[in-house]
């Protein structure tokens, strides 16, 4: 159950028979001195309604009808209400199992990220995009909506032509084609040193573009050996794309034409040095020049922004979604704001289909430079990934002699995995995030392998106790200590977290929510004995740990971590 969403309706009902409609402005209390929750929309409504906000504050509570949920509400400052939720609320949530509830409005929400230009292997340019938009779809997918992965993988284009030539002049073998980061660079420096070839690289591209057999051939041979690359990254991520989510470039060849077409019909397009263009009033650059967006170039070939348009109209029109999600690098924000701002002049997406650019931040290397390799260079994401696995090997080996190999490999795999991708995750996305191994691995602070540690600790309880407890009714859940009562009443917020980090795209709500959660719990575990405490008590608290585990593994899951049985 969305609590917060349920308080918030309690008290905008109140507000409103009160003579002074408003948003209830329901939140999780700052501070526990503030209850649960505190309501801090009476003060807005007072204003508006021309009334005293403490006295407001006083007619709201008494109409407040929540004596199914709360204890009587208080009123603390100038109008705002503190709640404290009732034990007798918080012992039924938790004899309920843990499980995100499907939205009242399911939608229908594409997704496109990951996106990498398959001219080269993934680099850590790629990482941010295919983590984050994984765990959104995870997030959305949990709440019901109907998610359509899009991987808008970059498949055409100019470099096409450079490797293709370089692929018939070397007579290039699947071998050679393994290192796709070695052959660009081999294909570049021939185009570079040499005019000849830079020619026939061009010539190429309009051989590839005029749909030459031959250069279709060797296309497709190409791309195929990099979309492996990209999958063998997907599968030691754990991310859910696949093959069946790729939806490249090259596949809107066909509806460029008919796009700028349409961009003519509308009277949108304007021809400026030989060049389709659509200049919009909001789109100015510092001088106040218009800005405009190109479509197509002189000698006719069509532009990325032209293949966004394509999308934006297949995934309104065709798909029917009623959300489009773009995780995509900040640097793109100009980008999605023009081609958004075309798509609806043209009438590709009216305002049923909501367009949002879920921009990121860089990947820094400790330093506060773009992160790259000692010596520079890119640093490819294979091996990365690769590199964390054996530090978190080290990791647990050193926490957990007594492993056997196979059972220790495992692990790592989970926590290294883990670390690398909560470590993006709990960050805030529009700021760039410093990439750092000993912070993210750490047992300390908010990072995966706190979070997985916590869940194996719970599981070691049952496996003291023989296993899990079964459910217990709610009449022997009513908490005791406080930090029982504090444990549930975090436990209750799951829903609510789950929905805006959906609604907002900001997969850190639910980070932080979990690393608050794990946090409640060790301070519970500290203050509450669980398997010394008398039969009643005891059950009880073993029924706490089963929920806290549950919430935590499903929080987990959403964010695309797996939290393995010991660490
Ligand atoms: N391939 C692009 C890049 O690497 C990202 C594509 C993002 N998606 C989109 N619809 N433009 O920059």
């Amino acid at each position: 159950m969305n609590v917060k969403a349920l308080l918030n309706q309690r008290v905008a009902e109140a507000l409103a028979r009160a003579g002074a409609p408003g948003d209830g402005l329901v939140q999780a209390a700052a501070r526990p001195e503030f209850g649960d929750y505190q309501a801090n929309g009476v003060m807005a409504a007072a204003k508006r309604a021309g009334q005293n906000p403490r006295a407001l504050a006083a007619r709201v509570v008494d109409l407040l009808d929540l004596a199914d949920i709360a204890d009587s509400p208080e009123i603390a400052g100038p109008g705002f209400i503190n709640i404290r939720l009732r034990g007798e609320f918080l012992a039924d949530q938790a004899a309920l199992p843990v499980a995100v509830q499907p939205s009242r409005a399911a939608q229908k929400v594409v997704v496109d990220y990951s996106a990498p230009n398959l001219a080269k292997e993934m680099h850590v340019g790629h990482l941010r995009s295919t983590i984050i938009g994984d765990a959104i779809a995870r997030t959305l997918e949990a709440l019901g909506h109907e998610v359509v992965r899009q991987n808008h993988v970059g498949d055409w284009g100019t470099q096409f032509g450079m490797l293709l030539a370089y692929m018939r002049e070397s007579g290039a073998n699947s071998a050679e084609l393994a290192d796709l980061e070695s052959f660009y660079r081999k294909a570049k420096v021939r185009f570079d040193e040499d005019a000849a070839f830079a020619d026939t690289a061009r010539a190429t591209v309009v051989a590839l573009q005029s749909g030459e057999a031959w250069a279709r051939e060797a296309w497709q041979h190409f791309i195929d050996v990099s979309m492996t690359h990209c999958q063998s990254v997907y599968d030691t991520l754990g991310v859910t794309l696949g093959p069946a989510d790729v939806m490249a470039e090259s596949a809107y060849n066909d509806a460029l034409a008919p796009v700028v077409a349409q961009l003519e019909e509308a009277g949108l397009l304007t021809e400026s040095d030989g060049a389709q263009c659509v200049f919009l009033d909001e789109f100015q650059g510092k001088d106040g020049a218009p800005l405009p967006v190109i479509v197509q170039k002189s000698d006719g070939g069509f532009l990325y922004a032209t293949t966004d348009l394509a999308a934006i109209r297949h995934r309104a029109q065709t798909l029917h979604a009623d959300r489009v999600l773009y995780l995509v690098d900040v640097r793109q924000s100009l980008h999605f704001r023009q081609v958004f701002a075309v798509a609806r002049a043209a009438g590709f997406a009216n305002e049923n289909t909501r367009l949002e650019h879920l921009a990121f931040g860089a990947m820094l290397g400790k330093d506060g430079k773009p992160f790259k390799t000692r010596s520079g260079g890119v640093v490819k994401l294979a091996e990365l990934l690769a590199e964390a696995q054996i530090r978190a090997e080290a990791i647990v080996a050193e926490k957990n002699p007594d492993l056997d190999a196979a059972t220790r490999t495992e692990i790592a795999a989970a926590v290294g995995i883990g670390a690398v991708k909560y470590a993006d995750l709990s960050k805030n996305r529009t700021s760039d995030y410093v990439f750092d191994w000993e912070q993210m691995l750490s047992f300390d602070g908010n990072t995966a392998p706190y979070l997985q540690y916590a869940c194996a600790r719970i599981r070691s309880i049952f496996r003291r106790d023989g296993g899990l407890p079964v459910a217990a009714s709610a009449v022997q859940l009513l908490p005791g200590e406080e930090a029982e009562r504090q444990l549930l009443v975090m436990m209750c917020r799951f829903q609510e977290v789950v929905e805006q980090t959906a609604e907002d795209g900001f997969p850190h709500y639910l980070c932080t929510y979990l690393y608050e959660l794990a946090t409640r719990f060790s301070q519970f575990y500290e203050q509450c004995p669980i398997l010394q405490a008398d039969d009643e008590t005891k059950l009880r608290r073993l029924s706490y740990c089963r929920q806290t585990l549950h919430t935590l593994t499903a929080g987990l899951a959403l964010l695309g971590i797996d939290a393995p049985e010991r660490m």
